[in-house]
């Protein structure tokens, strides 16, 4: 990742309307080399996408996508631990990718691709993002994002690290549920964590755990553009914070 996208952070938004027009060939071939070019935080986890148009899409999942587009990016990863977050990690950096070439995107977590409905010998389906070009504007600064204020969402102990986690508190989430909180302690980390789901539903899980990848995208993003060379990394033991939190990687500012 050499590109800085930290100004896209607060370009992005969720689009929900899309012309109906074919994008470029050329920038559908950039961002395969792109996302091609991208190591997700666990690095041995098998995983790879695809790009299909609207009514490829509609032949293997079920039901109508939420968002119309002409475009939809398709994540798939092999099911281990910590699959989902990278493929939120690799989804958010496109995202951020395509909203600095004026292409808009919705991350489409209701989007359901059934193992037999899809290609064969497939890795199994996570997520997709719907995009395409909008009449729609991008956002023009912070201040349009609908989040929980800073301080519910980060705990900071150093003032430096602050235009990083406001970063990290911009990234999308499913419903907007913004389950992440972010930590940073005195050794030059910022730990990730989220909240645990409601009677821990099980969908919902799933989708944090994507949100959770957006997360980190967004914090290593804001670190590089900040002069670090972060480093995502567990930490074992696991840093503690709350009892309702789960653990989820740490950034390494070196
Ligand atoms: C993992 C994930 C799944 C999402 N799924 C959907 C979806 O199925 N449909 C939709 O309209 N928006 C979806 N969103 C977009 C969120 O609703 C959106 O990020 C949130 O409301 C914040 O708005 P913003 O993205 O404009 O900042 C999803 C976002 C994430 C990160």
């Amino acid at each position: 990742m050499t590109e800085d996208l930290s100004a896209q952070i607060l370009r992005r938004k969720s689009f929900r309307s899309f012309r109906q027009e074919p994008l470029e060939e050329t920038l559908l071939e950039e961002l395969v080399d792109y996302l091609s070019s991208l190591t997700p935080p666990e690095a041995d986890i098998d995983w790879n996408f695809d790009t299909l148009p609207y009514l490829d899409l509609m032949r293997i999942c079920s039901g109508e996508p939420g968002v119309k587009a002409p475009m939809y990016l398709i994540l798939r990863a092999e099911r281990k631990r910590f699959s989902l977050q990278n493929c939120g990690y690799l989804g958010e950096l496109a995202v951020l990718w395509l909203c600095a070439r004026d292409v808009a995107t919705c991350w489409q977590g209701s989007v359901r691709i059934e193992q037999g409905s899809d290609f064969p010998d497939s890795l199994p389906y996570v997520t997709a993002i719907a995009l395409g070009h909008s009449d729609e504007s991008f956002r023009k600064d912070a201040s349009e994002f609908e989040r929980k204020p800073y301080e519910k969402m980060v705990f900071n102990r150093e003032e430096k690290y602050r235009p990083i986690l406001e970063l990290g508190r911009l990234a999308p989430s499913s419903f907007n549920r913004q389950p992440c909180v972010f930590v940073s302690d005195d050794r030059g980390r910022i730990h990730l964590f989220r909240r645990k789901s409601f009677l821990s539903n099980p969908v919902t899980d799933f989708a944090q755990c994507v949100d959770a990848g957006a997360s980190l995208a967004h914090l290593e993003v804001g670190a590089r553009a900040a002069g670090f060379q972060p480093e995502i990394q567990r930490l074992r033991p696991e840093p503690k914070f709350k009892g309702n939190l789960i653990y989820q990687a740490s950034l390494v500012l070196n």
